[in-house]
């Protein structure tokens, strides 16, 4: 690292800081350069080691989605980015608002064919920039771009949930517990299933309603009809796929819906639908969220104060442990790497 560092700026435009260093960069015009602060992992990033997630992954390429970084420079034309400022991208880079374009898919952050952000510099698209919520450290704030905007989207962009109505999270991995700890903030009771009792007990401490442990009771879909007195859950965030899915669409409430997010037991879940027809309930397909959306999530994020759950920080030298920890599935929350 004792290199000299060199940006060059590609436009008129010179807002730099010089660093020791090892990189040059040109910041082209709507470009941004980030140093990255912290990274986090999720499940998409180990199916994306095993060519699991929007084809094999390219030799070489740079992984996962979620980071936080300072701004090093700016490229000609940007606005409202200034260096120093932090700042998190987009993990659609090119999803700025409105409907999704199915073209995102190959430009996500980390997938098969675009460059991710566990790197010590970072150039991204100013328009996918999103300051993160003040009160965070840069390894809370990491943890936002896919599990964090992912619960969002589901529960209060598409969801729109409400105080009093009730929740269902399968697990405590990422995308559960921020779901937990949104919809508590929002004044929702919420229910979290997953295989541990030791982890069932620190989600309580966070704000569960009720907890289900689903290895003891494989027929959990029966305890959330019970618990709520025959109805079922507004909200259910579908984690599990084929395992869970049949229980999720016997859980849901008339009028309820099931957010369909995740694959953790396989793909291609092949559920009995027809029960929805006679409960007036909606399966929303979601994959993770718009730049507007996740400014949404940093403003509520700020505003209740919420701390998403770091089980561990590793060091960049030891991301491949950092891997192999997300695998084991001990962890309670997220997975975060300091750079
Ligand atoms: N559609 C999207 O946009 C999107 C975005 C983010 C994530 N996802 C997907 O959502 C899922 C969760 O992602 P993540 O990053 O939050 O994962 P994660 O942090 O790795 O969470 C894994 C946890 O899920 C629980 N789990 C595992 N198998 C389960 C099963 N069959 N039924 C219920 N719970 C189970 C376990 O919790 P316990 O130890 O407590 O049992 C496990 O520790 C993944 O399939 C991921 O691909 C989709």
């Amino acid at each position: 690292m004792n290199q000299q560092y060199k940006i060059r700026i590609v436009g008129a435009q010179a807002q730099l800081q010089e660093q020791a260093g090892a990189a040059i960069h040109e910041v082209a015009a709507g470009q941004v350069l980030l140093q990255v602060k912290a990274a986090s992992l999720n499940y998409r990033d180990l199916l994306t080691l095993q060519g699991a997630a929007n084809g094999a992954a390219r030799d070489g390429l740079v992984p996962l989605s979620d980071a936080v970084g300072t701004v090093l420079a700016v490229g000609d034309g940007v606005q409202g980015w200034q260096v120093g400022d932090r700042a998190s991208p987009n993990f659609f880079p090119a999803w700025v608002d409105g409907r999704f374009d199915p073209a995102h898919l190959q430009l996500a952050l980390g997938g098969g064919n675009t460059d991710g952000v566990l790197s010590q510099q970072l150039l991204v698209p100013a328009q996918s920039l999103v300051a993160p919520a003040a009160h965070l450290t840069d390894e809370e704030a990491a943890t936002l771009p896919c599990a964090g905007l992912t619960a969002w989207h589901a529960l209060f962009e598409r969801g729109q949930v409400r105080a009093g109505e009730t929740v269902l999270v399968q697990g405590t991995g990422g995308v559960a517990l921020l779901g937990l700890q949104l919809a508590a903030a929002a004044g929702a009771r919420v229910i979290v299933t997953s295989s541990s009792h030791a982890k069932l007990e620190r989600a309580r401490q966070l704000g569960a309603w009720v907890t289900i442990h689903y290895g003891d009771n494989p027929d959990w879909d029966q305890q959330v009809l019970a618990l709520t007195e025959g109805l079922g859950a507004d909200h259910i965030l579908e984690l599990g796929g084929p395992d869970t899915y049949d229980r999720s669409i016997r859980a849901v409430a008339a009028g309820g819906r099931i957010a369909q997010i995740g694959v953790l037991s396989g793909f291609n879940a092949r559920p009995d639908i027809q029960p929805l027809q006679f409960k007036n309930a909606r399966i929303d397909g979601i994959c993770v969220g718009s730049v507007a959306q996740f400014q949404r999530l940093n403003q509520f994020m700020a505003e209740h104060r919420i701390r998403p759950v770091i089980d561990r920080v590793f060091d960049f030298d030891a991301s491949p442990a950092a891997y192999t920890h997300l695998a084991s599935g001990q962890h309670f929350g997220k997975v975060a790497i300091r750079l």
